[in-house]
């Protein structure tokens, strides 16, 4: 890959190979320097390569540094500590780089883009509202597809909505005994949400209840016409609700292939897992046992009456993606609690010899401080909610701010930063971490926050404003050069954007974008702090103006990679 540390990299190999010749020595790598006082970047070489190449690691360091081949990148080595070599970058270099970042594509990385990536994300179990329980896998999801995208991926958005299952012989009885249709009209799936609670309560003394909604599954699943349609018109009030948030957030799919759609492959998994002798009888179930070592839950993939699964049908969303795309990459976006059943249907794949790469990206669970949200128990948040309180404190703070907008684009800001605020609260903690629910964290708009980066963004953009309204409009062909170290620090920091979106696309991390975006909005604010952009002498203020300017192009791209707006003003 030729990230720009690939390139620099490539110099001090180039080194190595000219002093030692052809000896076999692990290759330069190289990391961003931990502080400025380091240079740019650095590298552990000779450390890692004194054994190889004998002598203590110190003298290695001098020999490169004392070497270093000709070229136009590396300003000057110098040696730290026990033998760590600091890489100090030519200013002029940086000023190109920099001045340049945003216009090409990231073909240069050469990755190996070839073929489809399949991200499965959001998933909700319709019929059902969604609460801020469904934020995670949907955020998180968008933004691995957004970044794949950027990165040149084709990437396939795959909805794999939960429409099958025990709930709807539930939600078929519930929906005859207690469906008020008057309130079903007003809002349909608040009713069935209301109607299933209601099943739940129900049920607790009446037990019945349970064989009978059983019952009318098995119907559904024979085929019933009344059944199926009921199901199907579930499923639509639920799409259509979905739909409405979904456009709101501004997150798509490509397809909505659900559980019920792989009902046709399923029986040609079973019957290929069985031939193989992959899953055997038990107890007149068909089971997948694991060695012992691998410390894997039996896998069931048809129970004794020949009902299928959620792993069978999982097994068959492989076994689809893999026949009808051109697979790259699986990913598969959910809760920590499923990874036993990824870890079960990934090796049952594996054992079935079908070749694709796989990858169950989890997150902690959103919860409250006393508890899991249920729609069971009733005790939820809706998005809606969220994002229309969000939307009520944004609107305070514009009121207060800028009094003078117009009331429509007062609206679009408190929207705009509502989503921004609700999204960044999420994506930028490690999605291994629980998140607890409270309203001021996932709706604070101060420190590292999508509002805070948003206004740097509209800082920006209103200084760009003001050169031109001076008679110093920007100049995309101005020189950026470097009078004073901030200006430096902020240009060195824009220039990690790809190695940093790399990076956090391949962990399917978007929190290392969110943190590098907060650094570079920190760094921006020292350089503004230190640095006037207008009323300097041409030469500095075009260069100022262009660098101010790449930092809102990254922080524009690197938000909109999280899934959030920017504006231009607010
Ligand atoms: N509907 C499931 C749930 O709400 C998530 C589905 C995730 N995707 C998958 N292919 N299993 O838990």
């Amino acid at each position: 890959m030729l990230t720009l540390e690939n390139q620099i990299a490539g110099i001090l190999n180039e080194t190595v190979k000219k002093i030692y010749g052809d000896k076999e020595t692990r290759p330069v790598e190289i990391t961003v320097a931990t502080n400025e006082k380091f240079g740019d970047y650095q590298t552990n070489f000779a450390m890692m390569n004194s054994k190889i190449l004998g002598g203590n690691p110190r003298a290695i360091a001098e020999n490169i540094v004392a070497n270093l081949v000709e070229n136009d990148t590396i300003d000057k080595l110098e040696i730290a500590g026990p033998g760590f070599i600091n890489i100090f970058l030519k200013d002029e270099f940086l000023g190109n780089i920099v001045s340049k970042i945003m216009r090409e594509k990231y073909e240069f990385l050469g990755l190996n883009t070839e073929g489809d990536v399949i991200i499965d994300y959001s998933s909700p179990n319709i019929a059902k509202r969604m609460h801020i329980g469904h934020l995670r896998s949907t955020i998180i999801g968008d933004s691995i597809k957004r970044m794949y995208r950027f990165l040149g991926y084709n990437v396939v958005a795959d909805n794999h909505i939960g429409d099958w299952g025990t709930q709807f012989g539930k939600l078929i009885v519930g929906y005859r005994k207690w469906l008020n249709q008057e309130a079903y009209k007003a809002n349909p799936i608040e009713e069935l949400e209301r109607v299933y609670v209601e099943f739940s309560k129900a049920s607790e003394d009446h037990p019945e209840l349970e064989d009978e909604a059983r019952e009318e599954l098995k119907k559904l699943q024979d085929g019933d016409e009344e059944n199926y349609r009921l199901w199907q018109e579930f499923i639509k009030v639920s799409l259509d609700e979905y739909g409405k948030l979904y456009k709101r957030m501004d997150i798509d799919f490509d397809t909505y292939y659900g559980e019920s759609f792989y009902h046709n492959v399923m029986p040609g998994v079973v019957e290929e897992l069985t031939s193989k002798e992959i899953a055997v009888e038990d107890q007149g179930a068909k089971v997948v046992f694991f060695p012992e070592e691998e410390k894997l839950h039996p896998c069931i993939i048809q129970k004794k009456d020949g009902a299928f699964l959620y792993a069978t049908s999982d097994i068959a969303t492989v076994k689809f993606r893999k026949e009808n795309y051109n697979v790259n990459k699986l990913i598969y976006v959910t809760d920590e609690r499923q990874q036993d059943h990824f870890r079960q249907f990934f090796r049952i794949t594996d054992m079935l010899g079908w070749n694709v790469e796989k990858q169950h990206v989890w997150f902690g669970i959103m919860r409250f401080a006393d508890g899991v949200f249920s729609t069971r128990k009733g005790n939820v948040i809706r998005l809606e909610e969220l994002i229309e309180e969000g939307k009520r404190r944004a609107l305070e703070i514009v009121e207060e701010k800028n009094p003078d907008l117009s009331s429509e684009e007062k609206d679009n800001i408190g929207e705009v930063v509502a989503l921004g605020a609700i999204k960044y609260a999420d994506l930028s903690q490690n999605r291994q971490s629980p998140i607890i629910f409270e309203w001021d964290k996932i709706l604070s708009f101060e420190g590292n926050t999508a509002p805070y980066l948003q206004y740097s963004y509209a800082r920006i953009k209103s200084i760009l404003r003001r050169g031109e309204a001076e008679g110093k409009p920007l100049n995309e062909d101005a020189k950026i050069i470097f009078k004073d170290k901030a200006e430096r620090n902020l240009a060195a920091q824009l220039l990690q954007f790809p190695t940093v979106v790399l990076k956090a696309a391949d962990s399917c991390r978007p929190n290392l974008v969110a943190d590098y975006l907060f650094e570079v909005s920190k760094k921006f604010n020292s350089f503004y702090n230190a640095c006037p952009i207008l009323n300097q002498e041409d030469e500095i203020l075009y260069s100022r103006e262009l660098l101010a300017s790449k930092t809102a192009e990254v922080l524009k791209a690197g938000l909109g990679l999280l899934g959030i707006k920017t504006l231009e003003r607010m």
